[in-house]
């Protein structure tokens, strides 16, 4: 305020100094400025480099530790000829993929549907935990009272046989499973696995969908 007065009196009788003096000033600035900056741009690389550093081994981690969800394939199904006596087989495999990552499944439901009608269905197999690489048979069939379907819609499924030389039905295989990574287990997810199945006048699975695999997704 006081300098503001006292400047132009001063500018007016000698400007040189006065602007001597504010170059230096200038310059004391802009080194203090370029400092500031360099020390600022330091602080950012390294901070930077240490965010690309913690991104990358956490990348490694989760690609390393991830979870693939267990392959689920069709081998047989079949609906044998007995008009008075119904009922469906089935082979299908369950492949844990992972190396390092077991699986344990809590409890499984098979269940067949036809046009979208529940045809009966069971549970399949224990509570079990499935090894890293291995893979696990499930080969069962659904008959008496895990056919629930009632008569007309079986008699309509032979029918549908008979003229079309081929039925398409659905194996939906359910379970709850988590993943054991080391010591630690995973929460649980709910697995459903859907196996489209067709089946020639012969009753067994038509060669295309042999093998095939089954879609798995999680809930
Ligand atoms: C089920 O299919 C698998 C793979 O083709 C086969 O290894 C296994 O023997 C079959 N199990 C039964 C009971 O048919
Ligand atoms: C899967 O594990 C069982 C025992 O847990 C073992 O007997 C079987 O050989 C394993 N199968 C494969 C393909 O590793
Ligand atoms: C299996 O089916 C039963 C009866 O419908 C149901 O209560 C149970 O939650 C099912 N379990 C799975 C894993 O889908």
């Amino acid at each position: 305020m006081h300098n503001s007065g006292r400047l132009p009196v001063q500018s007016n009788s000698n400007s040189r100094p006065i602007k001597r003096h504010h170059t230096a000033r200038e310059i004391v600035h802009r080194v203090r400025d370029s400092l500031t900056t360099r020390v600022s741009k330091l602080v950012c690389a390294i901070f930077l480099a240490f965010l690309l550093v913690v991104g990358l081994i956490t990348f490694v981690l989760w690609v390393s530790l991830r979870p693939h969800r267990p392959r689920f394939h069709i081998h047989e199904f079949s609906v044998p000829e007995a008009t008075y006596n119904p009922r469906m087989s089935f082979n299908v495999t369950i492949r844990n993929p992972n190396v390092n990552i077991g699986i344990y499944y809590d409890s499984m439901n098979g269940t067949v549907y036809y046009k979208d009608t529940k045809f009966g269905w069971k549970q399949l197999l224990l509570p079990f935990y499935q090894k890293p690489k291995n893979t696990t048979v499930v080969a069962d069939e659904l008959s008496g009272s895990a056919l629930t379907v009632d008569g007309q819609r079986w008699t309509e499924l032979k029918n549908e046989l008979r003229v079309a030389g081929m039925v398409l039905l659905r194996l939906e295989i359910t379970s709850n499973i988590r993943f054991k990574i080391s010591t630690w287990q995973t929460k649980r997810h709910h697995a459903h696995a859907t196996c489209d199945v067709s089946v020639g006048t012969n009753g067994v699975l038509l060669p295309t969908y042999i093998d095939r695999r089954c879609p798995v997704y999680f809930t």
